[in-house]
């Protein structure tokens, strides 16, 4: 038989995979792959069930249906007085992954170079890659993950044309700064660079920290590709409903390519979303508080273990330094945690290109019930 696509011959099953299913074989707890082992809110869930039975069950508008792109303009409005027209604007995908490749398919010739701030969210490179586009690595550096203005420019060619920011900051935890993003956002406007800003925690925040979005920024409105999901924010990632907000020539665009990827997104969930974020307001206090018990519980437990670590500001992960644990590199140490402590976790350095920074730490998911967090600090006492 004749051989699968080159685009995808140096394609690895996904690290999320890999953990889970050595997660499931070991018995280990699972505080690796990023979703809640609890349930999402029971009102929203009731809201999708009245959808199907109100007979919302047939393909959606592609662009996706009118209802939610214009809640979805309604919150930009509210939150960040960011005007986005739903007709124009805004284009409902199938979580924040299919709006991430659409995006990158939309504007990536082969040969284009597009920026990815390391540790990056791992579809990111895929979907460059299969593009045809080459990532361009530029390392935020540990411990406070920043990045070297000189560094970036120097990663910058003519033929660069996409730079992809992640705010808040998978894995990190790290809410970004207003003065780092004018840094970066100086450099796009200077070497005319799109730039698509993941913002899929934009709600997940503790300590006042402030979520800015790229697109408030100073003339950065027309080059920044915003991109969200109802996932995180909601607790039901498995709905799987996503969102690119972008001009209209970029929106036309992505439309393009969208309505050959997937064409349209779930009808039910779309107006479950819908009715969902009328209510952010509302529901938002709540959310941020139970992730910040579990936020706080887990770090706790770990500074008990003696890891050091700076408390991080935003998402539901920890990056946590093991070096004071172990000589061992991250993928062989979060092996011996899986097997020998019962705790999966996710090594970082699959989410670089260039550093090995990454070798130093382990990525923990705190979206857990308290008594799975207790239960993985319990199997890690005394290391
Ligand atoms: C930074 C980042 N972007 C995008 C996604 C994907 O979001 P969705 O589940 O909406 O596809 C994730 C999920 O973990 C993520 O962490």
């Amino acid at each position: 038989m004749k051989d699968t696509a080159l685009r995808i011959a140096d394609f690895k099953d996904s690290i999320f995979g890999v953990i889970s299913r050595l997660a499931r074989e070991n018995n280990a707890v699972n505080l690796g792959q990023g979703f809640p082992d609890f349930d999402g809110p029971e009102w929203l869930k009731e809201v999708a069930f009245r959808k199907m039975q109100e007979g919302h069950n047939q393909y959606a508008p592609f662009q996706g249906i009118v209802g939610l792109r214009q809640e979805v303009s309604n919150y930009y409005k509210k939150f960040y007085s960011l005007n986005y027209n739903p007709e124009s604007e805004i284009t409902i995908t199938v979580g924040a992954t299919e709006a991430i490749y659409v995006v990158i398919t939309a504007l990536i010739n082969p040969g284009d170079e597009v920026i990815v701030l390391e540790p990056f969210y791992d579809s990111y490179v895929a979907s460059i890659k299969m593009a045809g586009g080459i990532p361009v690595p530029v390392t935020m550096h540990a411990p406070d993950f920043t990045i070297d203005r000189q560094e970036l420019e120097k990663a910058i060619t003519p033929k660069t044309k996409l730079l992809i920011l992640n705010n808040p900051h998978n894995p990190t935890g790290k809410v970004w700064a207003k003065e780092e993003l004018l840094d970066v956002a100086s450099i796009a406007q200077k070497h005319d660079l799109y730039l698509m800003s993941d913002e899929v925690y934009e709600f997940l925040l503790f300590d006042g920290a402030k979520h800015i979005p790229t697109a408030t920024l100073d003339g950065m409105l027309e080059r920044t590709i915003t991109v969200s999901s109802a996932g995180k924010t909601f607790g039901l990632t498995g709905w799987k409903i996503g969102w690119i907000c972008a001009n209209e020539k970029v929106t036309r665009a992505c439309r393009l390519v969208h309505q050959y990827v997937t064409f349209a997104v779930s009808t039910p969930m779309q107006e479950a979303v819908a009715e969902g974020l009328t209510k952010l307001s509302d529901y938002l206090p709540g959310f941020v508080s139970l992730y910040k018990g579990k936020r706080d519980l887990f770090y706790t437990e770990m500074k008990n273990l003696g890891f050091e670590f700076a408390i991080p500001k935003g998402t539901y992960f920890m990056m946590v330094p093991i070096s004071k644990k172990t000589d061992l590199k991250d993928v062989d140490y979060a092996m011996k945690l899986i097997q020998e402590r019962k705790v999966a976790t996710v090594p970082p350095s699959a989410f670089y290109l260039k550093s090995t920074e990454g070798e130093k730490y382990l990525r923990f998911c705190f979206a857990k019930k308290d008594e799975t967090l207790r239960a993985a600090a319990k199997n890690l006492q005394g290391l």
